[in-house]
């Protein structure tokens, strides 16, 4: 869903400009590159984090859970992601055990965090089937401060697969709540050989996400996790095309150099 913010401009005829919100977050990790230009920040626990703390449907101790989210909380009020893929809704057999262990998680979170603090789980929409949509809106009436994660990695050089599988996440999540912000993940790397994805099809995604009005905006992800990106690919991330295509992108976007801003939501530059 969208929020549209009804903005005035002062003077002349007073002319109604709907600027919808729209948040590009920086979750990369790559090292001595981050984004700037407007992106937000933003918190989250890696799956090999929580994978191995809920594998096989086991809740960590409270303590150890709020330590851990303190640690990985390191800009508090921006959103927290969690990336737990080992808790996901896709089988009735482990649905109502996978909402306790959810619910319980965020709630612990949430102890831990500023007041209206945004929770989500990373991947769960496309990890729902049909019929547990109702566990998914139980978890989400057990914290309402909630935000909708999906995963929107890329597998192939085509940009109409990829769109078709982000048009059916998004139809997913609709059907399970359409009211909250939709922000999904982008990677600028292949998600099966971790080598950076051509510039062409990552500036084709970032427009694809621009004009999608079903989503909020969305995060790039980039992990300084050597599995997916080691020292040799360290080394060349910020050379590689995604970055100067996204900071124009959002210098676009923005309006961060005095151009007219396609939609709101720039952070200061971090
Ligand atoms: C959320 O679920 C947890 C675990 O069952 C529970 O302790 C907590 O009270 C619930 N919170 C709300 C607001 O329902
Ligand atoms: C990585 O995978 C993509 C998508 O399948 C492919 O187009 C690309 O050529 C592969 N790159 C390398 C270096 O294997
Ligand atoms: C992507 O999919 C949306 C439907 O969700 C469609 O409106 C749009 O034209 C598609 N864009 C491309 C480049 O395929
Ligand atoms: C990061 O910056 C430091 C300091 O300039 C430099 O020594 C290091 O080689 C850089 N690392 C990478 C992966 O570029
Ligand atoms: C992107 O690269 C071009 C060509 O090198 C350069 O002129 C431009 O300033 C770069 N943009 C950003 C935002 O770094």
């Amino acid at each position: 869903m969208l929020n549209f913010i009804r903005l005035t401009v002062v003077g002349a005829a007073i002319r109604p400009i709907l600027a919808s919100t729209f948040r590009v977050f920086d979750n990369t990790a790559y090292t001595n590159t981050s984004i700037g230009y407007g992106s937000t920040n933003i918190n989250w626990i890696p799956a090999y984090v929580c994978n191995p703390l809920t594998e096989g449907g086991v809740l960590p101790s409270a303590d150890n859970w709020k330590a851990i989210v303190l640690e990985w909380n390191i800009y508090p009020s921006y959103p927290l992601v969690l990336d737990c893929e080992e808790l996901y809704f896709t089988s009735t057999s482990t649905a109502d055990l996978n909402l306790e262990i959810m619910s319980t998680l965020q709630t612990w979170a949430a102890d831990v965090i500023p007041d209206e603090q945004i929770i989500g789980w990373y991947g769960l929409s496309g990890n729902t089937i049909s019929s547990l949509y109702d566990h998914y809106r139980s978890l989400i009436s057990n914290y309402s401060n909630h935000a909708f994660f999906p995963s929107a990695y890329t597998y192939s050089d085509s940009i109409s697969t990829w769109n078709t599988s982000l048009t059916s996440v998004v139809n997913v999540i609709n059907t399970i709540d359409d009211s909250l912000p939709i922000w999904p993940y982008t990677w600028p790397q292949y998600h099966g050989n971790y080598s950076f994805i051509p510039g062409e099809l990552w500036q084709n995604e970032l427009e694809v996400l621009a004009a999608n009005k079903n989503l909020d905006g969305f995060v790039v992800w980039g992990g300084k996790n050597h599995a997916v990106c080691n020292d040799a690919c360290q080394a060349i991330a910020g050379d590689e095309p995604w970055l100067n295509i996204t900071r124009e992108y959002l210098d676009t976007l923005y309006g961060i150099y005095g151009t007219v801003a396609q939609k709101s939501g720039a952070q200061l530059f971090n």
